[in-house]
C-alpha cells in the first residue's frame, strides 16, 4: 500500500560518506520497492569503475555520464535512487532530480563523515589531501545545493535502519 503512495522515485543526495546506499536500500525495503545506486549504474554503463573514469576521462566526464544515468532513473519514474556525492550540484541534474523525483538530503556531521568515508577508500575525490579537510571544503560548497532538496534528514550517530524510517515518516 505504501509503495503505491509514492508515486515518484526517492532520490538521496548528500555527501560522501553520510549513507545513501545503506540507508538507501533498507528504505527501498520498507517501501517494498527498487533500490538503485547511481554510481553503480554509471560503472555499468561505462564498464569502468568510479576511480578509473575519473582517472582516465576526468571529473566533467564522470558528470556528463551521471547526468544521463540519473536522467533515466527518473524517467524509469520509482524505486529508491542513491545519488553520488556530487550529483545534486550539477545544475541539469539537480534540475531532472528536483522536476522527477522527491529529494531527500541527508546529512550528518563532518565527525560522521570522516569516520564513515574511511572505512572504504574508493573515492577519487578523497585521494588528493587530508580527508576531514576536503569534506569540509565540499561541505562548504555543497550546502547551498543540498538545501535546495523539499526534505532534509540528520543521519548522525543511530543506526541506519532507524534513519531509513525517518524518511519513511518524512516523505509520508
Ligand atoms: C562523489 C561522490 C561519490 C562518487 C564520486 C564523486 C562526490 O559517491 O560519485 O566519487 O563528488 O562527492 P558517494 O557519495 O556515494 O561516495
Amino acid at each position: 500500500a505504501i509503495a503505491r503512495r509514492i508515486k515518484r522515485p526517492v532520490v538521496l543526495v548528500g555527501m560522501m560518506g553520510v549513507g545513501k546506499s545503506t540507508i538507501g536500500r533498507r528504505l527501498a525495503g520498507l517501501l517494498q520497492t527498487g533500490f538503485v545506486d547511481a554510481d553503480d549504474a554509471i560503472e555499468d554503463a561505462a564498464q569502468l569503475s568510479v576511480a578509473e573514469i575519473f582517472e582516465r576521462h576526468g571529473e566533467d566526464y564522470f558528470r556528463d555520464g551521471e547526468r544521463r544515468v540519473i536522467a533515466r532513473l527518473m524517467d524509469e519514474g520509482s524505486g529508491v535512487v542513491a545519488t553520488g556525492g556530487g550529483a545534486f550540484c550539477n545544475e541539469q541534474t539537480r534540475a531532472s532530480i528536483l522536476q522527477r523525483g522527491i529529494a531527500v538530503w541527508l546529512d550528518c556531521d563532518i565527525e560522521t563523515l570522516v569516520e564513515r568515508t574511511a572505512r572504504k577508500s574508493h573515492r577519487p575525490l578523497l585521494q588528493t589531501g587530508d580527508p576531514r579537510e576536503i569534506l569540509t571544503r565540499l561541505h562548504a560548497e555543497r550546502k547551498q545545493f543540498y538545501e535546495q532538496a523539499p526534505i532534509r534528514v540528520v543521519s548522525d550517530d543511530g543506526p541506519h535502519a532507524e534513519t531509513a524510517r525517518d524518511i519513511l515518516e518524512a516523505i509520508d
